[in-house]
């Protein structure tokens, strides 16, 4: 028999169930306080509520623990190319060699735009910001593919047509933003050299990837490829639950990714760390002003909601961009600056105190940088490795025969008791 949990309220006692997931995680499932006590929970941001039971990706954030599907995040990374971790998180287990080559061939097939969808890019602002195009875009793609999905197979096609366009999108988007004309994908490339081909190709002049830059993004992009229910996956998760089609779902995700506090704070860190270095400031200067409360400034790529230790991606991103950049020969000088920041928050009481630690935003920027990869980019560049863990969680709502439409309910503190007025009598104080 499950545990309950007891409730004392208004001299009433009541039991609710105690949940607990596979990895010992324990929740009370208040899915019936309402019917029971008429009241609600109220909790600002969703700090300690569960919106859902999910199977794909479990973080322990005391701990620093990321696992896709039961996998460590340290296994996969540098074993498995983005491609499979992307399958990995979609389906459930690591491919097959034939759901590998099956999946590759698909990506490979869908890569090209429609014609009609290169034209849209004539309709944007040369300067418009390639996570609106990329929404737009990936929106539009609904107009042009089949949205109904019965079975896995019909997933496995929409899947792969979503990864591969959204990849030929924010390459295009790039071009067009630079006055370049788009490049074709070539049928020969696999999907990370592939982009890589489309982003910094020109008609005289061909750009071939060195391995180490391929291995780096294949990296960058698994390491991004879900993080439970973050706002961009609880957004497509809200917009899935009304039945609305996977790409619809996943361009809203895209644009609840696109803020500074989630997917946005890679630019953010970049442009902390420029304006710290243009300034001259030391370091110090620029934690003590952090700390400030009144200055409003963040440690931009520190703290995380979940994340209580190191985000373990950072670890390994950390070293990858080291890696990387030796085997560019380039010296970056923002990544000392960064690992200066780094070292005097974390021997600073108000960091330690807080549990704040480098998140997956801190060093990511450094090897995109590298790569060659322009600062309006870099939250593209999340979006696309995030687009597997959108889809898994848009399937998992999809195949639930017992979804209901996400509809959290609220405590009104608004006006009470107001009546409509004709126009000529209605006169505010400047306050109101
Ligand atoms: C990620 C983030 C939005 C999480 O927000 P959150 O869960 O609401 O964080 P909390 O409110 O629990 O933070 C706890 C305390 O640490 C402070 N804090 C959190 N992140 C901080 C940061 N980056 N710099 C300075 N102080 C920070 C908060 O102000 C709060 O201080 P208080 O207790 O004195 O009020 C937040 O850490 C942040 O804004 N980080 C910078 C942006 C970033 O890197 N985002 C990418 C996330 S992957």
């Amino acid at each position: 028999m499950s545990r309950m949990a007891k409730l004392e309220l208004d001299g009433k006692s009541y039991e609710l169930p105690i949940v607990e997931g596979t990895e010992k995680e324990l929740a009370i499932d208040i899915s019936s306080l309402r019917a029971q006590t008429g009241y609600i929970t109220l909790d600002d941001g969703y700090g300690n509520t569960g919106s859902c039971s999910s199977a794909i990706t479990f973080i322990d954030g005391d701990k620093g623990v990321l696992r896709y599907r039961g996998i460590p995040i340290e296994e996969i990374a540098g074993k498995s190319s983005f491609v499979e971790t992307a399958w990995l998180v979609i389906f459930g287990h690591l491919p097959t060699i034939e759901d590998r080559e099956r999946f590759s061939g698909l990506l490979t097939e869908s890569s090209r735009l429609d014609e009609s969808m290169r034209k849209h890019f004539e309709g944007f602002p040369p300067n418009g910001h390639p996570m609106a195009i990329l929404s737009a875009m990936i929106n539009a793609l609904s107009t042009h593919e089949p949205v109904v999905i019965d079975d896995d197979r019909d997933l496995e096609e929409a899947a792969a047509r979503l990864m591969s366009k959204v990849r030929t999108i924010a390459a295009a988007s790039y071009k067009a933003s630079v006055g370049e004309p788009i490049v074709y994908p070539r049928y020969d490339m696999k999907y990370v050299e592939n982009f890589l081909h489309m982003m910094f190709s020109v008609p005289y002049r061909d750009y071939e990837p060195t391995p180490e830059v391929s291995a780096a993004l294949n990296l960058f992009l698994a390491l991004h490829a879900d993080h439970e229910q973050n706002c961009s996956t609880s957004t497509v998760r809200m917009v899935a639950s009304s039945q609305a089609n996977m790409f619809a779902s996943c361009s809203a995700g895209v644009c609840a990714l696109w803020g500074p506090l989630h997917g946005g704070a890679n630019v953010a860190v970049i442009e902390m760390l420029e304006q710290i270095r243009e300034s001259g400031m030391p370091v110090s200067e620029y934690v003590a002003k952090v700390k400030d409360k009144q200055s409003g400034i963040k440690l931009m790529g520190f703290g995380h909601r979940v994340y209580r230790n190191f985000d373990p991606r950072s670890k390994i991103l950390r070293k990858a961009a080291d890696d990387l950049l030796a085997s560019m020969k380039i010296h970056d000088p923002l990544l000392d600056l960064a690992q200066e920041l780094a070292d005097v928050a974390l021997s600073d009481d108000y960091f330690v105190e807080r549990k704040l630690y480098p998140n997956v935003d801190f060093y990511s920027g450094t090897i995109l940088r590298a790569i060659g990869i322009p600062l309006n980019m870099f939250t593209v560049m999340f979006a696309i490795g995030r687009m597997p863990g959108w889809i898994a969680n848009w399937k998992e709502i999809h195949d639930d025969p017992k979804g209901r439409i996400y509809r959290p309910r609220q405590v009104y503190v608004g006006h009470t008791g107001e009546h409509w007025m004709p126009r000529e009598e209605r006169h505010y104080d400047e306050e109101d």
